[in-house]
């Protein structure tokens, strides 16, 4: 198999003030594959959105981060603001939830796609603008000659989304990182967006974090999917496998909700409870006050984040599928 484009190491990350510590990232590891997409999922506050600014170095300065992000060759773990700002957008680039609040609305779209292009890629103004209309017509905005002359405000939620994967995507960046990219929007809206997400990594070989509670959009364009509570991996597996075979149970009770209509999406009536105070890391399962199956192995040890045993007993010598559990759903109850 190729090198990992991105490669995530036991990243851990920690607010402290005066007060209290919350541990908000607690041991995360993951690869990415050029052209692979990896869904982020579990509720929220479950550390999705820390993981992949940390990866980005966006967050404060009163984040303590541990642990290794190598971009290629490169670590980035510790790097400067000097040293992200040369790879940030050129090598590694976000889009966020709420694309209005990411876009200056004095700018016409045009400028703002542009701007990145003339920074990173030393094009020219007119160069720059061509490029724009390019990128525009990339990622689906019709009529790109006139709209590259736009502002903000003259487009819908749907387009601006569009622009800004436009300006995220402007020089090829090896890995795009999409929080919640469709989360704001209406449901026919979503759908394009994530077909503008599928045609890059068709097209350009993006590499794609995708972070999501909607697990609808997960089973339509994942290749993996990593399961996240409380700070934790707790399960990880190629799509098709985590959806007909979970084996932790928080996974199974995301599934669960997810397969009755109508569930709110920001509540899991499958699993009574809430996620916890992240305030201690506790020596022990974060999920067991939820868990039907928890024991007093649960509740004096934490498990360990392994590759789930197959059929037969034996741990899947790939280690595809892992899971951070220490009584696993086996394959015959997954299949009932
Ligand atoms: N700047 C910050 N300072 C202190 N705590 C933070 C900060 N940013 C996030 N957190 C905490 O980190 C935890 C994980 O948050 P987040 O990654 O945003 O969750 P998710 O994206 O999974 O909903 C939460 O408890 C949140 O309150
Ligand atoms: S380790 Fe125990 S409490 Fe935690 S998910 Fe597994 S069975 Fe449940
Ligand atoms: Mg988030």
């Amino acid at each position: 198999m190729t090198e990992p484009v991105l490669s995530v190491r036991d990243l851990s990350v920690s607010f402290r003030s005066d007060t209290r510590t919350v541990h908000a990232v607690d041991h995360v590891s993951y690869d990415l594959h050029a052209g692979e997409v990896l869904a982020v999922v579990g509720e929220s506050g479950c550390g999705k959105s820390v993981t992949s600014m940390a990866v980005m170095g966006l967050l404060p300065p009163t984040a303590h981060i541990t642990g290794s992000v190598r971009l290629g060759e490169r670590e980035l773990a510790g790097a400067d603001d000097k040293a992200y700002g040369k790879i940030r957008g050129k090598d590694i680039a976000m889009i966020f939830q709420e694309p209005m609040t990411s876009l200056n609305p004095v700018l016409t779209i045009g400028r703002q796609i542009g701007e990145v292009l003339r920074r990173h890629q030393g094009l020219s103004k007119k160069e720059a603008r061509a490029r724009a209309v390019e990128l525009l017509d990339l990622v689906g905005i019709p009529a790109p000659a006139q709209r590259v002359d736009e502002y903000p405000h003259q487009l819908s939620g749907g387009m601006r989304q569009r622009v800004m994967i436009a300006i995220a995507v402007a020089c090829d960046p090896a890995v795009l990182i999409a929080d919640e990219p469709t989360t704001a929007l209406d449901v026919t809206v979503q759908a394009g967006i994530l077909e503008v997400l599928q045609s890059l990594r068709e097209r350009l070989g993006t590499a794609i974090v995708l972070i999501t509670h909607d697990l609808g959009v997960v089973a339509d364009i994942a290749d993996r999917v990593l399961v996240m509570y409380a700070g934790r991996p707790v399960e990880q597996a190629p799509v098709d496998e985590l959806f007909a075979t979970p084996r932790h149970p928080y996974t199974r009770g995301l599934l669960s909700a997810v397969l009755r209509p109508g569930t709110p999406k920001d509540r899991l009536p499958e699993i009574p409870g809430l996620v916890p105070s992240l305030d201690t890391q506790p020596d022990a399962c974060t999920f067991a006050p939820r868990c039907a199956r928890a024991d007093d192995t649960c509740t004096a040890s934490r498990p360990g984040f392994r590759a789930v045993p197959d059929e037969n007993g034996a741990a899947g010598a790939d280690a595809t599928h892992r899971a951070a559990c220490w009584h696993p759903h086996t394959l015959q109850e997954t299949a009932s």
